[in-house]
């Protein structure tokens, strides 16, 4: 965030008060617009209705969060903050250095999330050791999506390496099928491309490149291999996928017009929501060479300061709900995430989700739990957008060398 925004938020918000929502009203942003997005969010719109608030949707398309960071912004700066925004990882940081965001601690406290919660999680949701936010969710993003029709009618077998994905690819291609279903945005090219960092160069490297954004780990002959890998991945990609949405993708896969998609497990819910069974219509996988490693991202509502009393009762409501495991257990069901507190049986939940958990506890003691850049879990944002940017350019720009973006990824990673 910048100087100006930063100056301006705080005089703006002074002068016109933090929010001009009705009382005993919950004003919500989201992004959770796909249909098995939106579903899960219904089901928190339901508790809070039940409890007897009046939920208000703000509802900003685009999957990803862009759009809906941009319009936060905006609305924050003119002085009408919601009560709560989906924001995560380092961004919740820098929103509450602004000022802006309510202390949860008494929820939290009464709630006992500190037990609940795992250290690594509870800490990116508190700012200077108060809690500011409260969490959802944890997504894999490490996954393949996989038809097992349209592999079968290929005689393709779903890859556990990026030496199998491409035979893959070309058996999908030589029956018709487009191997890999890809959608437009930077953050899309950006999963991919953190699958093969992964892949790749492995836990370690990914932690010093994209984490620790160390320019030897950037500029090293490891990169270009990555580069390289990632610039052959865009051959298995349909000519319309520019612009395309995450959802459109899944449902590519869905209809086995696709045979695979790299995406994290909010895919899931797309599956689940057009009625699919994992195991039998679709096929959960880590993505290739990352099946002992887990890119994770972890959705979080952050709290606004508010002026009227009674909406801060509906959102201290709203984090009481959010975290409780009857809620966390069914939006997760829908969302294709598991749950975030340690605490939630997992009885419930099939085996994708069951696999995702396992990695999870696995991955965190073998110190290969990482978290997704795509996703916004680890990097300061303005670095993080200009990385994506360099890796979308090198990605849609046939002339580009592997050279070239590497140079421009390493620049990139210094920008403040
Ligand atoms: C992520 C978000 C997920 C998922 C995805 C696509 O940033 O954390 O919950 O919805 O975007 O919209």
């Amino acid at each position: 965030m910048s100087k100006q925004f930063s100056l301006s938020v705080v005089a703006l918000a002074a002068i016109l008060g933090m929010s001009a929502a009705q009382a005993d009203e919950l004003e919500v942003l989201h992004w959770w617009t796909s249909g098995g997005e939106a579903k899960a969010a219904a089901e928190l719109k339901k508790q809070m209705e039940a409890e007897g608030h009046t939920w208000k949707d703000f509802a900003v398309a685009g999957g990803g969060g862009d759009s809906a960071m941009t319009v936060l912004k905006s609305r924050v700066i003119s002085g009408n903050a919601p009560a709560a925004a989906q924001i995560k990882g380092p961004a919740l940081q820098e929103w509450a250095a602004e000022g802006v965001l309510a202390n949860i601690d008494d929820v939290a406290k009464a709630e006992k999330w500190d037990a609940v919660l795992p250290p690594v999680v509870a800490n990116v949701m508190k700012y200077k050791g108060h809690y500011i936010a409260a969490p959802v969710n944890v997504h894999r993003v490490n996954w393949l999506w996989a038809n097992p029709e349209a592999f079968k009618k290929a005689g393709a077998k779903v890859p556990t390496t990026w030496d199998e994905f491409f035979v893959a690819g070309d058996k999908l291609k030589a029956a018709g099928i487009i191997p890999l279903a890809h959608g437009g945005q930077n953050w899309q090219d950006f999963t991919v491309f953190e699958d093969v960092v992964m892949g790749v160069g492995g836990p370690e490297f990914y932690r010093s490149a994209l984490v620790k954004l160390d320019p030897a780990a950037i500029n090293s002959p490891t990169m270009i291999k990555v580069l390289d890998t990632f610039k052959k991945i865009h051959g298995y990609t349909d000519k319309n996928a520019p612009g395309r949405d995450w959802n459109l993708a899944t449902a590519m896969v869905i209809k086995g017009e696709a045979g695979m998609q790299l995406m994290g497990d909010w895919a899931k819910g797309e599956f689940l929501n057009a009625g699919k069974v994992p195991g039998k219509d679709f096929v959960c996988s880590p993505a290739p060479g990352t099946a002992k490693d887990y890119t994770f991202n972890i959705d979080s509502f952050a709290m606004f300061q508010l002026k009227n009393k009674d909406n801060e009762k509906a959102q201290k409501d709203l984090a009481k709900a959010i975290m409780s495991p009857s809620f966390q257990e069914l939006f997760n069901l829908n969302k294709g995430s598991i749950p975030v507190r340690l605490d939630v049986k997992l009885d419930k939940f099939d085996d994708c989700a069951k696999e995702s958990n396992r990695d999870f506890v696995a991955s965190s003691k073998a110190n290969t739990l990482l978290p997704s850049i795509a996703h916004g879990m680890a990097v300061p944002p303005a670095a993080e957008g200009a990385i994506k940017d360099a890796v979308s350019k090198f990605w849609n720009d046939d002339k580009e060398t592997s050279k070239d973006a590497q140079a421009e990824i390493l620049k990139a990673s210094k920008t403040k």
